[in-house]
């Protein structure tokens, strides 16, 4: 028995050390000390051995065990320790390789315009509001005095939803939704995404933005309007900039006009930006029509206000002497970092 026991340690000793990884140690120990092992079938041969000489045989198999499991032991840490440093060197660092280069994002031009515009008007104690891209037909043409069988309708086109509801063609509905909560006084611009069923092409898209603006208060006048419009003119393109308003026509302003500015490139002189004449359309605008305040329910005895209405990215495009509206849209970084 004894003999037996000893060529047992001596066979787990020599497989323990041949072992080169830890699976390999794993079946050692199940080999000799598991269940179906070779030290629990001597143990299981007990009943052959003479009762007097068990205590002794049972003390030397649990020796044995201790000493295989003592060994195994060892050589499993050693084991993960030649592992972990192994892990260790291959995931070492290079702290001198070029660091990985972080791409910041850029405002876009756009929103770079709208952020100054936003800036003046607050400056002047505007609020900023906004309103639904997916509007009314009634707030984006009827309140606006548009009626159904107007021709500004032809002219601002746009994608139905269906026949009552649209994607807003203009800014100008969220006038009338700020205008019907009626609290008054009112001083606000509303930006936002407008669409129109234009073709794309250098000056068209048909989906754009616009910054709508309204005053209502009492003993508002045209002087009101011409002084901030002038105002914001020199903030916004520099302050000898010089505006005219021209007579238009727009539904749900009387009178009504398009605000003109001098050629921020040559002051006037004419060049290619302004097509040589000088001045530079740049908005639209007027005195609140008296229709539009009693469809709000504004007693248009008691009030009366101004309006206008820009286009966002033909602002962008002249301040940042861009010709070609498209490269807005294209999200080209090439382009859009340099603004
Ligand atoms: N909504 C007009 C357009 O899209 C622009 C406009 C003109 C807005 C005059 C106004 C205004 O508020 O008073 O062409």
């Amino acid at each position: 028995m004894r003999e037996k026991l000893e060529q047992i340690r001596n066979e787990a000793l020599k497989r323990i050390e041949e072992a080169g990884a830890l699976d390999v140690l794993n079946d050692v120990r199940v080999s000799f000390l598991g269940k179906k092992g070779a030290l629990t079938a001597v143990l299981k041969g007990m009943k052959d051995v003479a009762p007097e000489d068990r205590p002794k045989v049972g003390q030397l198999v649990n020796e044995t065990r201790e000493e295989i499991e003592r060994v195994l032991d060892e050589a499993r840490k050693k084991m993960e320790q030649i592992i972990r440093e192994q892990q260790m060197k291959a995931e070492v660092i290079d702290v001198t390789l070029p660091a990985e280069k972080r791409v910041l994002g850029h405002r876009h031009p756009n929103t770079i315009a709208l952020e100054e515009v936003e800036r003046i008007f607050i400056g002047m104690g505007y609020e900023v509001v906004e309103g639904p891209e997916v509007e009314k037909d009634y707030y984006n043409f009827e309140v606006l005095n548009i009626p159904a069988d107007h021709p500004a309708r032809d002219e601002q086109d746009t994608f139905y939803v269906n026949d009552k509801i649209l994607l807003r063609t203009q800014t100008s509905p969220v006038q009338a939704r700020v205008m019907e909560q009626g609290r008054l006084p009112i001083r606000m611009i509303a930006p936002g995404r407008v669409f129109r069923s234009d073709e794309v092409d250098a000056t068209h898209s048909p989906s754009f933005h616009q910054i709508e603006g309204l005053v209502v208060d009492k003993n508002i006048t045209l002087a009101d309007l011409k002084g901030t419009l002038a105002e914001f003119a020199k903030e916004m393109f520099g302050a000898d900039t010089k505006v005219k308003f021209r007579p238009h026509h727009f539904p749900f302003t009387e009178p009504s006009a398009e605000m003109d500015m001098s050629c921020f490139k040559c002051k006037g002189a004419g060049c290619r930006f302004c097509k040589g004449s000088g001045w530079i359309e740049i908005l639209g605008c007027g005195m609140v029509h008296p229709r539009v305040f009693e469809m709000c329910g504004i007693d248009p005895k008691e009030y009366t206000g101004f309006a206008f209405g820009m286009g966002l990215e033909r602002i962008s495009l002249l301040k940042y002497e861009i010709d070609d509206m498209r490269l807005l849209y294209e999200n080209d970084v090439r382009f859009l970092k340099q603004f």
